[in-house]
C-alpha cells in the first residue's frame, strides 16, 4: 500500500531526527504513565521490545516490572512470527537480521502470546481511535491476530504523540490496540 509506505517513511525519519534529548524526556514521561497505568499493575506476564530507531525505549518500564517480580519477555522473530523470550536484568541479547536485541531462544522460557497479560507494542504512527502502523512487516498483525477473544493481552503501543495521524491507511488485517500511551495522554479505543 503506497499510502502506508508514504507514511512510514516521513514518520521514521521525523523518529529519527528527534533530538536525544527530547526523546529521552519522553520515554521518561511515558514510563511515568504505563507504570501508574492498572493494566501495568494489574499484569504479571508483560511483553516488551528491544527499542531502536528511536522507537520510545522500554529501560525503565522493564527495571520497574522486574523490580515488582513480574516476568518480562522480549520478541524474537520466526517465520515471520513473534515468539516470546522471558528475560531478566542479566539476559545476554544478540542482534536479529533488523539490527534489533533479541534474547537467545534456545536458554529462554518461551510462553505462548495468548497468555501474556499485557504485550507492549512499538509503532511509528497511530490515529485517536488505536489504529497502527507498524514497520510494515505484519509480524505484530499476524502474531496477535486472535486479539478479541474475551481472554486476550492488553496491547498498548508507546509513541510520541507526533506520531498521531487523523487518517490512517488501514485494511483489515491491521490489529488495533487497546490504548495507546504518549508523553502526553493515554489514547483508548
Ligand atoms: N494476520 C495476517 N495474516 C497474513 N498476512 C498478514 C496478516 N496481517 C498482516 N499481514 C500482511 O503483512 C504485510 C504487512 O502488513 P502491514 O503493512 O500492516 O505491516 P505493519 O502492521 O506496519 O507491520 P508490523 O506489524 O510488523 O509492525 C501485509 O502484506 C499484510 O497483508
Ligand atoms: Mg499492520
Amino acid at each position: 500500500m503506497l499510502l502506508k509506505k508514504q507514511l512510514r517513511c516521513q514518520m521514521q525519519e521525523r523518529r529519527l531526527k528527534l533530538d536525544p534529548i527530547d526523546r529521552q524526556q519522553y520515554s521518561q514521561q511515558v514510563t511515568e504513565r504505563v507504570i501508574s497505568s492498572r493494566f501495568f499493575q494489574n499484569a504479571q506476564k508483560i511483553a516488551l521490545y528491544s527499542a531502536c530507531r528511536g522507537e520510545v525505549s522500554t529501560h525503565q518500564i522493564l527495571a520497574q516490572a522486574l523490580q515488582q517480580h513480574k516476568s518480562c519477555y522480549l520478541p524474537v522473530l520466526m517465520n515471520a512470527h513473534l515468539c516470546f523470550a522471558k528475560i531478566d536484568s542479566h539476559s545476554q541479547l544478540t542482534e536479529n537480521s533488523y539490527g534489533i536485541l533479541e534474547p537467545d531462544l534456545t536458554i529462554s522460557h518461551i510462553i505462548p502470546p495468548e497468555n501474556l497479560d499485557l504485550v507492549l507494542v512499538p509503532l511509528v504512527a497511530f490515529d485517536q481511535h488505536c489504529h497502527r502502523l507498524g514497520m510494515g512487516k505484519g509480524f505484530y498483525d499476524k502474531t496477535f491476530s486472535f486479539h478479541g477473544i474475551p481472554k486476550h493481552p492488553k496491547l498498548v503501543g508507546l509513541a510520541y504523540d507526533f506520531q498521531k495521524v487523523v487518517h490512517l491507511p488501514r485494511t483489515k488485517l491491521d490489529i488495533k490496540l487497546d490504548f495507546i500511551v504518549t508523553e502526553k495522554r493515554i489514547y483508548f479505543q
